[in-house]
């Protein structure tokens, strides 16, 4: 088995690296855009030739959701064109490819959490690259896996934690933070997720196809401030407001939450609650 992680110096890429180092150790190959551009398609098939690798696992993409709506051409170049480049030389030299994509494929009109199968609508430049990504690969190199998973914090990278925390200390207590409650997800720690891809590259059997992974229960952006504010120990107020009270560029979906069935199913994974994994996270980061 030797492995090749793209974006690996990315959040999920990072924690993905602390877990392979340990569970896998020294049979992996960390690269990002500094030593592995993944838009230049004769490079990604040089390296994938060259490296005789029998496992890809791509961490890189736009993941910029607002500023994608202006950057429309950057964000297509990595969750299509790099995409459509990895499947390509995955695909020519038989390596098994494991990609990322993300619960904003759906429109958020559910009233139930979505399943793999379920129609995907995507209603931002964000959503419609990674979807374009996923049916491209699938295309291509039909034996690759599709984990699909949503609002990802960790200690590494840009995320909501950080900013939480970062906008507390800022305020210091005073005047509250305004946070929209009436999106509904679920908050993902990186560290379960890179634990879930690990446990799919050892698993005995490669089951292709879709899958999708997120931490286990269900809160609004309101309810996940919250819960930083109360486990950091952060002394500032939360405030919920409506999406229309904060507008952003792109739009999202107001429910998105992914029933993570066939994943636990398939591989037996036991996933943490969110809050217990926000704990875990927290106190690493203190
Ligand atoms: N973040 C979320 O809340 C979330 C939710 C659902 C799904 N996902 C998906 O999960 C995956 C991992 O997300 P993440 O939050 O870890 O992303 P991230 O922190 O933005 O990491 C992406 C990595 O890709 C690198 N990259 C950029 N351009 C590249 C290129 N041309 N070639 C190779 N690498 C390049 C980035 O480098 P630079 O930093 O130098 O640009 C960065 O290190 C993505 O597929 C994302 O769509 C994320």
């Amino acid at each position: 088995m030797k492995i090749l992680v793209t974006g690996a110096k990315g959040q999920l890429g990072t924690e993905l690296r602390n877990v392979l180092e340990e569970q896998l150790p020294g049979i992996t190959d960390y690269t990002d855009v500094d030593t592995l551009d993944l838009r230049n398609a004769q490079e990604v098939a040089r390296y994938v030739e060259r490296g005789d690798f029998t496992h890809i696992v791509n961490c890189a993409a736009y993941t910029a959701v607002d500023r994608a709506e202006d950057e429309k051409a950057e964000c297509s170049a990595l969750n299509v064109d790099a995409v459509r480049n990895l499947a390509m030389a995955a695909d020519s030299f038989g390596v098994k490819l494991l990609h990322i994509s993300t619960d904003y494929v759906f429109d958020g009109r559910a009233c139930r959490p979505y399943r793999e199968s379920d129609k995907v609508n995507p209603v931002s430049q964000y959503g419609t690259t990674k979807r374009k990504g996923e049916t491209q690969l699938l295309a291509i190199a039909p034996d690759s896996v599709i984990i699909r998973s949503a609002w990802l914090y960790s200690p590494y990278g840009h995320n909501f934690v950080k900013t939480m925390l970062s906008l507390a200390d800022k305020l210091s207590g005073r005047e509250p933070l305004r946070v929209v409650c009436d999106q509904i997800g679920t908050p993902t720690y990186s560290l379960d997720l890179a634990k879930a891809i690990v446990t799919v590259l050892k698993a005995r059997q490669w089951v292709p196809g879709i899958f999708h992974f997120t931490d286990e229960g269900a809160a609004s952006w309101y309810d996940f401030a919250c819960a930083i504010m109360r486990i950091a120990g952060k002394q500032c107020k939360v405030k919920p407001i409506l999406t229309e009270d904060y507008p952003t560029a792109a739009t999202r979906p107001c429910y998105s939450v992914l029933d993570r069935s066939r994943i636990k199913a398939t591989y037996g994974i036991e996933i943490p609650h969110w809050e217990e994994s926000l704990q875990h996270c927290l106190s690493r980061m203190k």
